[in-house]
């Protein structure tokens, strides 16, 4: 609430650099207002001109939106396409020896590819993957740390029309399992094991371990990348090795033309309610987001040295490492580690050494940083940025100004974006060269987004009250269905029971001030962000009650000074209260047990037990009340309904 409020009472701005203005891509509010009034006037054609312009297309469309089944919507559906054509081969046969990657690895060593090597590496990669049967529409989940063979994993995939998962590397055995078995994969691809701030994690056993369990047979072969020369556990029958795979491959691959709705990629996110979600991206589409964002919100331009911290196992990595960066032609920086290691000032030197323009990280980073050392950026040469981004979780005042001053030294804009997996590029952002800052703010929404504020019954919220945040149209980038759940499309992003299932609703609520600027609220589902990472509390429930020793459990998120979030669980035993040493042990392990169950990104930052749950005299969990024993207030809620009142006593 205190960050609420102070996100409220906000009323600095500042205003556009003009040094700025006078370069970027979009250089005047008359300019962005003309777009905004095309895609009003003419909202199928606004988009139609932009995918021509921006993408190459090998047949081209003739429809836009196709809009005759909704929430089902599609866009340019006749026309024919490759990601990877347009990320790699057009850029090849204009500047074939331009840097693509500066790969940087834990311990520091860099490599670099040009997009004539990338383009050759992902071609041998795709003929290896169609050299083990993998063919257009075949599901491959990708388990890789940040590394130039992750986006030639993902490039690949998408340049034969094999539909890439990536699991991020922080989740365990038991979540790699469920992501196969809900997408039918046919391939894994993984590396022996991952070197994240000088500490080994072998991807590889688990993935092994993920396979050992029922319901992944869909797999034929996993192909294993050497990265660290980990020791690796070998099956004769299913292990290739990467190095293998493109052995004798042809530097040559022609790519597969699909339909413009052909799914890119699927990508598992969090929801209030079940397992994780397969997230369907079309290919069409959702590259359009990725690139009119890179242009408008990153200003991306031709000598760019573009660097988002993001991990290839979120959509950050997806929009903004894997694809936008690529399809613009930009150089950019592609980082293993992590911000702490060897020391706290590792973005801060890698900024000076590789000269970055446009730094993208989000909030998270930034306060532990601040915490770490919050002068630490003044020993570094950080005079060649020019922009600076934020995504993930709203920012904090404190920490935007830090980034402000500190980082961007009053002269680089900050463009704090709002979306989320499900509408695969940039909603919320300010535009660079026109937008005047507000800390915590991320702005207004990009043109030819047409976002809005509205009750349950789709009436507009007005000036500086809560709401739903909604986008009325459907845009090109969105999300197309739930993989293979189609039902549950339908009830989690265009409910019935607000505005009647009209509008896209994203699970935040926001508000708008007078300057017609978005101030993101937060969570109105049981999704938590913790660290920018989203977690559904159901999901943790899940797994703390599969514990032989858990009856019951509830969890809440509690305000975080860094992590934004920390999860805090109730939980009921089948047994006897546990005391002393007995309650320390099963702490212990039930933290551990989540992480087997999900990852370690999950585990309960506290664990309070109790004979029972604060519940209505219907059974049901008054969540709310657990949110404040959480935080320790005192409870000022009506607890008349309550069945139980004497366990808040326990659960204290
Ligand atoms: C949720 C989406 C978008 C990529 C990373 C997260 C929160 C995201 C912001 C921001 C305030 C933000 C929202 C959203 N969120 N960016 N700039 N300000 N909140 O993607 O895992 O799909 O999570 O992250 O709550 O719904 P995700």
């Amino acid at each position: 609430m205190s960050n609420i409020q102070s996100v409220l009472s906000e009323n600095r701005v500042f205003p556009v650099n003009p040094e700025f203005t006078k370069q970027a891509n979009i250089k005047s509010e008359q300019e962005y207002q003309q777009m905004v009034a095309d895609a009003s006037n003419n909202y199928s054609g606004y988009w139609a001109n932009l995918a021509r312009q921006y993408i190459d297309w090998k047949a081209p469309f003739s429809k836009s939106l196709n809009d005759s089944n909704p929430p089902f919507y599609t866009w340019f559906e006749d026309g024919k396409l490759n990601v990877s054509y347009n990320c790699l081969d057009r850029h090849v046969a204009n500047n074939p020896h331009k840097t693509a990657i500066i790969f940087e690895s834990d311990a520091g060593h860099i490599e670099t590819v040009t997009y004539k090597e990338l383009l050759t590496k992902v071609s041998r990669f795709a003929n290896g993957l169609k050299s083990l049967g993998i063919v257009k529409g075949d599901r491959v989940i990708i388990y890789m740390p940040n590394s130039i063979e992750a986006i030639v994993a993902m490039q690949a995939c998408a340049r034969i029309g094999a539909i890439h998962s990536v699991v991020f590397g922080g989740f365990s055995a038991k979540a790699i399992h469920e992501r196969i078995h809900d997408a039918q994969a046919k391939l894994v691809i993984t590396s022996d094991a991952q070197k994240r701030g000088g500490k080994i994690f072998p991807l590889n056993q688990d993935v092994k371990e993920a396979l050992s369990l029922p319901g992944c047979e869909s797999v034929e072969k996993v192909v294993i990348h050497r990265r660290t020369g980990e020791k690796v556990e070998w099956d004769n029958k299913r292990d290739i090795w990467w190095h293998d795979v493109i052995k004798n491959q042809s530097d040559e691959c022609e790519p597969e033309w699909v339909e413009a709705e052909h799914p890119l990629f699927i990508l598992y996110t969090s929801g209030s309610t079940g397992t994780p979600k397969g997230v369907q991206h079309a290919s069409g589409g959702y590259l359009l987001g990725a690139i009119t964002t890179m242009k408008w919100v990153f200003d991306i331009k031709d000598d760019d040295i573009y660097w988002s911290t993001a991990d290839v196992g979120w959509i950050t990595g997806h929009t903004y490492l894997c694809y936008g960066p690529l399809a613009v032609g930009a150089t950019q920086i592609v980082f293993e580690g992590i911000p702490t290691f060897p020391a706290a000032d590792r973005f801060w030197r890698m900024i000076e050494t590789h000269k970055v323009t446009i730094f993208y990280t989000a909030p998270t980073a930034i306060r532990a940083l601040i915490k770490l050392g919050g002068d630490l950026p003044n020993n570094f040469d950080l005079s060649s940025l020019r922009l600076l981004g934020s995504v993930g979780e709203p920012i904090n005042p404190e920490a935007w100004m830090w980034y402000y001053e500190t980082i961007g030294k009053s002269k680089c804009p900050i463009v704090d974006t709002w979306w989320q997996t499900e509408t695969g590029s940039h909603i919320l952002a300010p535009i660079p060269g026109i937008t005047a800052l507000t800390p915590g703010s991320c702005t207004r929404s990009i043109p030819g987004i047409f976002v809005d504020i509205v009750d349950e019954a789709g009436n507009l919220v007005t000036d500086n009250n809560g709401g739903y945040l909604v986008i009325k149209k459907p845009f090109p980038s969105q999300i197309r269905t739930i993989w293979n759940n189609p039902e549950r499309f339908i009830k989690a992003y265009y409910p019935e029971d607000i505005a009647n299932g009209k509008y896209y609703v994203a699970g935040d609520s926001a508000s708008r001030d007078t300057m017609g600027y978005y101030h993101i609220l937060g969570r109105i589902d049981d999704v938590l962000n913790v660290s920018g990472h989203r977690l559904g509390t159901m999901e943790i429930e899940s797994a703390l009650v599969a514990h032989p020793g858990v009856a019951e459990a509830a969890v809440v998120g509690r305000p975080h000074d860094i992590k934004g979030e920390s999860i805090v669980a109730f939980v009921v035993c089948k047994g006897q209260l546990p005391t002393g040493s007995e309650k320390d042990f099963l702490i212990n392990e039930l933290r551990e047990w989540v992480a087997k169950e999900i990852g370690a990104l999950a585990k309960p930052d506290e664990i309070r037990f109790g004979e029972n749950l604060p519940k209505t005299r219907s059974g049901k969990i008054m969540r709310r009340l657990l949110r404040s024993l959480a935080k320790g207030e005192a409870i000022t809620q009506d607890i008349s309904t309550l069945e139980n009142p004497h366990i808040l006593d326990q659960l204290k």
